[in-house]
């Protein structure tokens, strides 16, 4: 098939090199020259582990290229589809002007029958806005269906995400776009579910408010496992191994959900919501949770720290929303950092991937962008993990330690073996569970001896 991909973001250049990958001619479209030069040379402006090799490769084989000509990269194609970002608005809806620009790009360069699809997260009723748009610009007798087609694919394992989806869900209003959605996806290994364009509009935000609501829940469970001496990973794993349930998701964390989508769609829900004259309540509790949850995690920090974080250095593990991603959009960690530097506290900060990413929103003011993972543990009085990277894992206890003046870890992603952390004398505080951070009536230790591990 001849596919033509708008929107060289996440979803485009995952999807166009999928696409190419299983046989088609894709032409990914862009406005950018020197992005779209870029991609073509395989540097990816997204952090994605394997996405640029199976771009150059179908670059190199000739199912694969990248233009900023609308005309052409429309023009050749059947089937166009739209994967342009839809940020939050001032309103907490979603911002459609980009999608709507392309709407009007396609109906201007509509030449024959093509099957518009839209991948991009859109509210209800966009799928026929775009659809009226294309109409009052395209040139007369001009010939097209619009299908929802909404995308799950999450951050980091993008490619495996796309080629193993759980479902493929297809919105459309007639058999001609049905029967080339069939035959796009013939050789994908999952269910095909074909629908209105409205319901699938639909499944895409209530899938991902869903997530959400669910991550929400088990940190407020965590909330109440803390007060009550409980354990929220051994509550997590009991409840997860109910299969009405499953243990996906319900990993609870100091820092909350964050990342381009989650937030935004969340929000967007809502906005719809309140549109139809409905108060989503469930709704505006996630997202309430989701904020406390970090000002949760702080009062731990100064709490243990004396209510006084001024003249002290932080060392900061993770600055990512979640791990194997460069993205910082609405990262826990980066508002975390903002709280502690705004309490006066000194950083010494790293990450894997998004340090280059930081630098741009967070500046240089009080904060040290360490060469490695060790060398933020010099010298700091205390060490906080906000995003579960693999390396942090496995990070060498009894040297940190060492390297570090005071002996205090706040591990917001429980992401270290707490029996291995204390016995190397830290002092920890993780999330949803007591440890020796805490004093025998659940409150968190605060002493200044403790904080200086004499
Ligand atoms: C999400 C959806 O999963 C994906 O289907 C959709 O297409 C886009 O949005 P993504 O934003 O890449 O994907 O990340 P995801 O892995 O879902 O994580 C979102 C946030 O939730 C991260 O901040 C992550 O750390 C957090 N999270 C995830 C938790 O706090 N706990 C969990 O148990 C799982």
């Amino acid at each position: 098939m001849k596919i033509c991909v708008i929107g060289p973001g996440y979803v485009g250049l995952v999807g166009a090199a999928i696409f190419a990958d299983m046989g088609n001619q894709v032409v990914g479209l862009g406005k950018n020259k020197e992005k779209i030069d870029k991609i073509t040379k395989g540097v990816m402006p997204i952090y994605e582990p394997g996405l640029s090799e199976i771009i150059l490769k179908n670059v190199k084989e000739g199912r694969l290229k990248f233009t900023t000509s609308a005309t052409e990269g429309i023009k050749e194609s059947n089937v166009i589809f739209i994967c342009v970002g839809t940020p939050q608005g001032d309103t907490g809806a979603a911002d459609l002007t980009a999608v709507m620009a392309v709407a009007k790009e396609i109906g201007n360069n509509l030449n024959g029958y093509k099957v518009i699809v839209t991948k991009s997260t859109v509210p209800v009723g966009t799928n026929e806005r775009i659809e009226h748009v294309v109409q009052e610009n395209m040139p007369k007798g001009g010939e097209f269906d619009v299908v929802s087609n909404p995308e799950f694919l999450r951050e980091g394992t993008a490619i495996e995400d796309m080629r193993n989806t759980d479902r493929i869900v297809v919105g459309a209003k007639n058999e001609r776009a049905l029967k080339v959605m069939r035959e796009l996806y013939k050789d994908f290994d999952a269910p095909m579910m074909e629908c209105d364009l409205r319901s699938a509009e639909m499944i895409k935000y209530a899938s991902n408010a869903l997530l959400a609501t669910k991550i929400s829940f088990i940190n407020e469970i965590g909330q109440l496992c803390e007060r009550a001496d409980a354990n929220v990973q051994v509550v997590a794993e009991g409840v997860g191994l109910d299969k009405r349930i499953g243990r996906a998701f319900l990993n609870a964390t100091g820092v909350g959900y964050g990342g381009s989508c989650f937030p935004k769609d969340v929000a967007a829900l809502y906005k719809t919501s309140t549109d139809q004259a409905y108060d989503f309540k469930l709704l505006r509790s996630v997202m309430e949770v989701n904020e406390l949850q970090k000002f949760n995690f702080m009062k731990k920090i100064t709490k243990a720290m004396d209510d006084n974080l001024s003249g002290y250095t932080f060392g900061v593990l993770g600055l990512a929303f979640k791990g194997d991603t460069d993205d910082i959009r609405e990262s826990g960690a980066i508002k975390m950092i903002r709280m502690i530097r705004g309490h006066g506290a000194k950083l010494r900060v790293y990450d894997p991937a998004a340090m280059e990413n930081t630098k741009k929103v967070l500046g240089h003011d009080g904060i040290y962008y360490s060469k490695d993972m060790y060398d933020t543990l010099e010298g700091v009085d205390a060490l906080c993990i906000f995003t579960e990277w693999n390396e942090f894992k496995s990070i060498d206890l009894a040297k940190s330690k060492k390297l570090m003046k005071g002996s205090l870890l706040f591990d917001a992603r429980n992401l270290l073996d707490q029996k291995a952390v204390e016995g190397a004398g830290f002092i920890y505080i993780a999330v949803g569970k007591r440890t020796n951070g805490y004093t025998e009536d659940g409150d968190i230790v605060s002493t200044a001896i403790l904080r200086n591990g004499k």
